[in-house]
């Protein structure tokens, strides 16, 4: 009882924070750039399409999250699993190579800059790994690939825990930043590693 209690809590915990993430970053939306994003409008006006691309599409990705994880609905209606799917994998492709382009050109310094390109690259990789294997008919090696894929998109969530913790504590904000740039997604990928090695019918399809 309290288990299964404690199971939804984590539940509706994750789904508001992927869904609200999501909504949030589509604030500049309401009032614009410069006001809602001060700190990367100067990408909004040197790089205009890399940066709507990055920041209008990978919400997209981030919000379908908790729909693709919902086993209901993957079970019970495939077809609108696939469909999501592919709109997960395009979100992914234009948000992620915007993305890869802001980390290589921010003024946030190299190590930020090199944390967010891995970051980048890791994440078009693991996705294209993951739609490639559903197409093929591999659903076993598909689970693993987005496992690892979704790990790395919810990378948007644990930066925006880490950075108000890291100002909470009083750290120099461009240390903190850069550091961040790595610690938003290298245990993303370690826990994602743990729950493949802990499944055996997910860890043979490695
Ligand atoms: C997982 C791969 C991702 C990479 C490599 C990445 C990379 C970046 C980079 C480099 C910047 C500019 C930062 C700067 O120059 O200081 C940025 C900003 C931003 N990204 Fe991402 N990002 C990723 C995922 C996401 C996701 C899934 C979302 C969805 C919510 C997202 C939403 C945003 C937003 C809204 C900004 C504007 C600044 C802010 O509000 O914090 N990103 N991203």
């Amino acid at each position: 009882m309290l288990v299964s209690g404690l199971g939804a809590v984590r539940n509706v915990v994750f789904w508001v924070l992927c869904l609200g993430v999501a909504l949030v970053s589509w604030r500049f939306l309401v009032a614009g750039v410069d006001l809602t994003m001060p700190t990367v409008a100067y990408h909004a006006s040197l790089r205009p399409i890399a940066f709507y691309a990055h920041v209008g599409l990978a919400p997209i990705a981030l919000a379908l999250v908790p729909f693709q994880l919902w086993r209901g609905l993957r079970d019970r209606h495939r077809p609108v699993h696939r469909l999501l799917g592919r709109l997960y994998a395009a979100a992914v492709l234009l948000s992620g190579l915007g993305g890869l382009w802001l980390a290589l050109t921010t003024t946030s310094g190299p190590v930020a800059s090199s944390g967010f390109a891995l970051l980048a690259l890791l994440w078009l990789a693991t996705t294209a790994i993951g739609i490639q294997s559903a197409m093929s008919g591999d659903l076993a090696r598909h689970r693993v690939w987005m496992i690892r894929s979704i790990a790395l998109t919810l990378a948007a969530v644990t930066l925006r825990i880490y950075l108000p913790l890291s100002m909470l504590t009083g750290m120099d904000f461009d240390t903190a930043y850069a550091a961040i740039a790595w610690v938003c997604w290298v245990p993303n990928l370690l826990v994602a590693e743990y729950l493949v090695a802990r499944r055996p019918s997910l860890s043979a399809a490695q």
